[in-house]
């Protein structure tokens, strides 16, 4: 197929995902042919670097052998096989490595194929475990304003993001959504206990019934409205919240686990064990689709023990698939032995310190925030001014302005408009300090592109 050719028929047969028509149609459409390490090429032979790491989750970079040949080995030795009623050795290897990795007692597995799935899976987990307990009106959810946790309808009813939401309801009733935490420190002499967005969830679950909740979901970084981390005690407090009602903490991890913060769980780095923990992209760097819920042992124990039928009644044909688990056996296995949790602890200051260079810089950028490689840069109108972005300038600087300024440095990576105007930053966890030079030196262009923008 020839250049113009594939575009074309993307136009006429492929119907794209979270994708304007004018994008999908236009001659620019990035077709991307090939990748090695934290490099993409397209069609046209143009090298770009990967500034998202896909999306979120090529986290040991592109182009590996090992990972294709642990798939082609199972393909070969068993294509296919259920976790249904029987087991298979890659599964199980699977669930015993990740689980091994895992804070506390979170040593069951629960394999589903994408991070909506996890989601999707937990929030039934939740209701059905009350219900094993004797709870049956346990059924509601907590979750944060402006948080992504996937599109299928219960992980969308979770989402807390409106105009995701707005063209598909009504959606699972039950779901409260609370504030996040962007702006907030702990009061001096105070504790997290009396951060407002805790308060509000706490207010939350008193006037609805403390015992008619099921669980509380929340990222330990949120994503959405541009990475999010905790203030100090948030996650402490969350788990003490949840111990005090008798709901479950769903700590949603599938940006956060596999290193992304650092850590091989965000939970275990702010501290806490949660009861379940949904993951899916770095388990596999996206050499295949895996998600999974990491389920605390005496849950879901108590689950099989207590529930009238014994059973967890949900799952799926490819659930905990041979090649997916075979896959995230090789991938997390090099992921341990070439210790690129500590790459990204070792080069987060230097990542960090190209962040603030580029804030001064830059008069547009209100701040930076994030941790490990997990980065949002919000964008304002002029820092010292205190000017705004009109929403005019937002939309044009989200599908205009920094598209075109990245392709001019051949830099991919995303404009974020959830909630504010952002340049969302998560390269693969396996970029040293020249990628990631590289990488601050395409931003750099990017925000001076915006800089003219905004003061013309
Ligand atoms: C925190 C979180 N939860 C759930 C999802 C949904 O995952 P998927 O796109 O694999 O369905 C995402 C996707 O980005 C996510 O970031």
């Amino acid at each position: 197929m020839n250049q113009s050719d594939v575009r074309a028929r993307a136009r006429e047969h492929l119907f794209p995902h979270f994708t304007r028509g004018a994008v999908w149609s236009a001659d620019e459409l990035p077709v991307i042919v090939r990748g090695e390490g934290c490099y993409l090429y397209d069609d046209r032979g143009t090298r770009f670097l990967d500034g998202l790491a896909g999306l979120f989750c090529v986290n040991m970079g592109h182009g590996r052998s090992d990972v294709p040949a642990a798939a082609t080995k199972q393909m070969e030795q068993l294509a296919y096989w259920t976790n249904w009623s029987a087991a298979h050795p890659a599964s199980v290897e699977a669930a015993t490595l990740i689980s091994g990795l895992a804070p506390g007692d979170l040593d069951t597995v629960f394999f589903v194929n994408s991070g909506s799935e996890a989601v999707e899976s937990a929030i039934k987990f939740a209701r059905q475990y009350h219900l094993s307990q004797g709870e049956p009106q346990r059924t509601k959810i907590i979750s944060r304003d402006m948080s992504y946790h996937g599109t299928t309808l219960g992980a969308l009813a979770v989402t807390g993001i409106p105009k995701f939401k707005a063209p598909f309801g009504p959606l699972m009733p039950g779901v409260f959504h609370v504030p996040h935490t962007l702006g907030e420190r702990v009061p001096e002499g105070g504790t997290a206990a009396d951060l407002p967005s805790l308060r509000a969830m706490v207010e939350v679950i008193e006037r609805e019934g403390p015992d008619t909740f099921a669980a509380v979901f929340a990222e330990p970084v949120q994503n959405s409205r541009g990475a999010l981390v905790p203030p100090d005690g948030y996650w402490a407090e969350l788990r003490s919240i949840c111990d005090r009602y008798g709901i479950l903490l769903v700590a949603d991890e599938v940006i956060c686990a596999f290193g992304r913060l650092g850590d091989w769980f965000g939970s275990a780095k702010y501290g806490v064990v949660p009861d379940l923990i949904t993951f899916a992209k770095g388990s596999t760097s996206g050499y295949a689709p895996l998600g999974g819920v990491l389920i605390r042992e005496p849950l879901a124990q108590g689950l099989m023990a207590s529930s009238r039928a014994g059973v967890f009644t949900h799952g799926s044909t490819w659930g905990g698939h041979p090649v997916s688990t075979a896959v995230a056996v090789a991938n997390v296995s090099a992921m341990r032995d070439e210790d690129v949790l500590g790459n990204v602890r070792t080069l987060e200051p230097h990542f960090q310190a190209g962040l603030d260079r580029l804030r001064e810089a830059h008069p547009s950028v209100l701040e930076w925030r994030g941790t490990g490689f997990f980065y949002a840069i919000e964008l304002t109108g002029d820092r010292d001014s205190g000017r705004d972005l009109t929403e005019e300038q937002g939309v044009e600087l989200v599908r205009e302005v920094m598209p075109r300024a990245m392709r001019e440095v051949n830099l991919i990576t995303r404009p974020d408009d959830r909630g504010a105007t952002l340049l969302m930053l998560s390269p693969p966890l396996v970029a040293d300090r020249e990628v990631l030079d590289d990488l601050l030196h395409g931003v750099d262009a990017v925000l001076s592109a915006v800089d003219a923008h905004v003061r013309a």
